[in-house]
């Protein structure tokens, strides 16, 4: 298994572009599953998660075809992407691989609405505390699918296909979002869906679903009108920057210190995070080619943060900014209020030298002069990273352990990271 050594103290200078977004690229590549004509993405990050929604999606009987695999010198460029789903051949996802990733389990709502039925094993995913689908369920059982629970397997069935009905969900839930827009468009009559997920992933979905010929309106904001329609045709659409990334290298030169442009990021599409980064003394602007991060000598100051739905700061930066406040002048506090569970990088920054202690759902933060290298173990995809901006700004070597975590969500990690300065490399174990 793969390990990331780290030696710290370098500041990050240059540039970093941003890939496409892992949790937009996701969603597009199943809504791929609600036409007969070919769907093609532009910008898909080579990721552990891509390649393995490739398998689950050619077990359903997509055929596709991958242009620019290979990353060369040359400007950053994403993977192209052809799916053709013009036979669905299986309407079930079997356990050992929607087990491997909670997402998957999204393609129950374009099987259900396409198919009239779908069998799909219960997920799992990222370890970050209990993470139901009931709601999932609930936006399937609305539109008049009738569900079973049977072996860990959800069964849903609609044969005479779904209809349009009015949905409020009692919390935002992206996923849940997701699953109501590729339902509702392809459903008999009109949906409206209340408190729906605002992230610009679901937007990117919604963006794309029109491409196809779905008529959807309000994307981007709590209420969405979709108006069903009989078949969805092909489409090309270009998958957005992904923010987590861009925020969590701008969470890393905040700590090192430096100059980083990250090519490709707006500021638009990281409101909540960029005021609080801008609080702790980064200093932020846009440039026609990205955002630009720097920090030079001044110290961190501490910022208290909870996590909120977009557009408030969101949760998948909650751990790198924890990273961030270990070495600030002072006492933050980080509430999290979208996942319980979600501190498991608690204990492995304190092996770094991090004082945090916890109470209940939020981590109290002293930020400490010094951090030291240390052997640590990546726990989930976003604690794992928050892990190496932590090593980035230790003196001395640290050894990231269980690093798939990190091939999950970040494109070339070490590459982008190591052509800006750091000392940063991975080591296989095999020898
Ligand atoms: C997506 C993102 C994930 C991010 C999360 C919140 C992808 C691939 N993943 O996950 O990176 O951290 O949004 O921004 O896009 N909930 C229920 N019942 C349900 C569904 C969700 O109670 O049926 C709860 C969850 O436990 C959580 C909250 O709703 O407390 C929000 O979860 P949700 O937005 O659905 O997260 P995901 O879509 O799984």
């Amino acid at each position: 298994m793969d390990r990331i050594r780290i030696v710290g103290g370098n500041p990050l200078v240059g540039t970093i572009p941003i890939s496409g977004a892992k949790n937009a690229a996701l969603p597009l590549m199943i809504a791929s599953l609600l036409t007969r004509e070919v769907l093609t993405l532009e910008n898909v990050p080579r990721l552990a998660d891509v390649n393995l929604l490739m398998r689950i999606l050619g077990n359903h009987g997509v055929d596709y075809r991958i242009e620019g695999k290979r990353t060369g010198d040359g400007p950053y460029a994403g993977q192209t992407m052809h799916l053709d789903a013009s036979d669905i051949v299986d309407t079930t996802a079997p356990y050992d691989l929607v087990s491997r990733m909670r997402a998957s389990f999204w393609v129950v709502a374009p099987l259900v609405a396409r198919m009239g039925r779908a069998k799909v094993s219960l997920p799992g995913g990222c370890a970050i505390g209990t993470r139901p689908v009931d709601l999932l369920l609930m936006v399937l059982e609305k539109l008049g699918a009738q569900i079973e629970i049977e072996s860990g397997y959800v069964i849903a069935e609609a044969p005479k296909g779904l209809r349009g009905a009015e949905i409020t969900f009692p919390k935002v839930t992206v996923g849940g979002t997701h699953t109501a827009l590729m339902s509702a468009v392809l459903a008999n009559g009109h949906t409206v869906v209340h408190n729906a997920a605002r992230e610009p992933e679901v937007r990117d979905l919604a963006d794309c679903l029109v491409k196809m010929g779905a008529k959807i309106k309000g994307a981007g904001t709590s209420t969405l009108e979709i108006e069903g329609v009989g078949s969805l045709h092909g489409a090309r659409h270009a998958v957005l920057p992904d923010r987590i990334e861009a925020g969590t290298y701008a969470m890393a030169v905040a700590m090192t210190g430096g100059d980083l442009l990250l090519q490709g990021a707006t500021a638009a599409i990281l409101p909540g995070a960029l005021e609080i980064l801008a609080q702790t003394g980064a200093e932020i602007s846009s440039t026609s080619e990205g955002l630009r991060i720097r920090r030079n000598g001044s110290g961190i100051m501490p910022v208290d943060v909870t996590t909120e739905p977009y557009p408030g700061f969101p949760t998948d930066l909650q751990a790198q900014f924890m990273a961030l406040m270990t070495r600030a002048k002072g006492t933050s506090r980080i509430t999290e209020t979208i996942f319980e569970n979600r501190f498991m990088h608690v204990q492995e920054l304190a092996r770094l030298g991090a004082h945090i202690r916890l109470e209940d759902d939020t981590a109290i933060v002293d930020g400490v002069a010094r951090l030291k290298g240390a052997p640590v173990m990546a726990t989930d995809l976003r604690a794992s990273v928050s892990l190496v901006i932590a090593a980035l700004a230790a003196e001395g070597e640290t050894l990231v352990h269980r690093v798939y975590h990190l091939d999950r969500g970040f494109e070339r990690l070490e590459q982008k990271l190591e052509a800006c300065g750091a000392e940063i490399e991975r080591v296989s174990d095999a020898g």
